[in-house]
């Protein structure tokens, strides 16, 4: 058993998880590695994945981790990904949708989309779909998209009244661009619209691949002391960022709810569900909603399959 408590015998299993050089992406690789996968990872910077891939290699004692690099953000990058894995790999056992960003300022990438709905969700979705028939190559496969709880409560400063759900209100919406637009733009909103619609989508390909051996779960790990934190925490408490951090989960506390989802025997037929943690929970009613639903998937999905460079 690993230190993080991997009950399954992953040799001969191949995992893909974006963001591997990161907070808890660095402990899933790692983890799984340990547990025998062979684990292909993202990162933007070649040297962070270089030092990753030789400390897990140290660590694990077999170099069992491969790593790609790319950006995220990008709308081209994920089909390079999925293209360089496929080239590579006949069959995908564990996919982690892992990588995730906060920004403070509202920008726009390179292909016109609201950069947290590039990131957050866009990517892992991308993945998803063009890597499916290698996860159904897996015979059994699953996939993981880490998300988070702040699109129960989206409020910045959530100590009094209510939980308040982040709106997400797709009517007439007919393209991605067109979603956390600048009028009323609040961060943290816009990084919880991009998880419910991560989650969302989730569902969707849950039911999808239903009967098929391919699970689709999604996961909030827990407020966890990892470098996206920092882009979370409000500005006034900025002095206190080191103490805020001492009162968090550890990246290895946190990445264990991700690495339950992906590996533990006792859920290989959980689908379609999110958790926190390790306990199951609902997520916002819109992400229940079939009509919200409908125009998630068709919206993602455009975005995903346009002939690349179509803005
Ligand atoms: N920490 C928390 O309290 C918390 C709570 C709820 C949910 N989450 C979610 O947990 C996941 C892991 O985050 P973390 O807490 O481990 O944060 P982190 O330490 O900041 O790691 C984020 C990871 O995402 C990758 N990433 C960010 N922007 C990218 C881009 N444009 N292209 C490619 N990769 C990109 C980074 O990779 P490179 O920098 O190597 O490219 C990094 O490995 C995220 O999805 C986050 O939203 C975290």
């Amino acid at each position: 058993m690993s230190a993080t408590g991997i009950r399954a015998d992953l040799n001969g299993r191949t995992a893909f998880v974006t963001g591997g050089a990161g907070g808890m992406g660095r402990v899933i690789t790692t983890e799984l590695a340990r547990a025998g996968a062979h684990v292909v990872t993202t990162s933007r910077d070649r040297g962070r994945g270089e030092e990753l891939r030789r400390r897990v290699a140290d660590e694990v004692g077999a170099d069992r981790v491969e790593v790609l690099t790319g950006d995220l953000s990008s709308r081209a990058d994920p089909h390079r990904l999925a293209a360089e894995f496929t080239a590579r790999h006949d069959a995908l056992h564990l996919l982690v949708n892992n990588a995730g960003a906060h920004y403070r300022e509202r920008a726009l990438t390179a292909d016109g989309v609201e950069r947290h709905l590039a990131v957050n969700h866009l990517a892992g979705f991308t993945l998803t779909h063009l890597l499916r028939g290698h996860l159904l190559a897996a015979g059994h496969a699953r996939v993981v998209n880490v998300v988070s709880a702040t699109m129960s409560d989206a409020r910045t400063v959530p100590l009094f009244g209510r939980a308040r759900p982040v709106p997400l209100d797709l009517t007439g919406v007919t393209d991605v661009r067109a979603l956390n637009p600048a009028e009323g733009y609040v961060p943290f909103q816009a990084y919880a619209r991009a998880k419910l619609l991560a989650t969302t989508c989730g569902y969707e390909f849950a039911e999808r691949l239903r009967g098929t051996g391919v699970t689709v779960n999604a996961v909030h790990p827990g407020i966890v002391s990892t470098g996206i934190v920092d882009d979370l925490v409000p500005t006034a408490l900025a002095p206190f960022r080191r103490l805020v951090h001492r009162f968090l989960l550890t990246p290895e506390q946190g990445a264990e709810a991700a690495l339950r989802l992906a590996t533990d025997p006792d859920l290989a037929d959980t689908t379609g569900r999110y958790y926190v943690r390790d306990r199951e929970a609902r997520s916002p009613d819109a992400s229940y909603d079939p009509d919200v639903r409908a125009v998630a998937w068709r919206l993602s999905l455009d975005w995903a399959t346009a002939p690349s460079g179509a803005a």
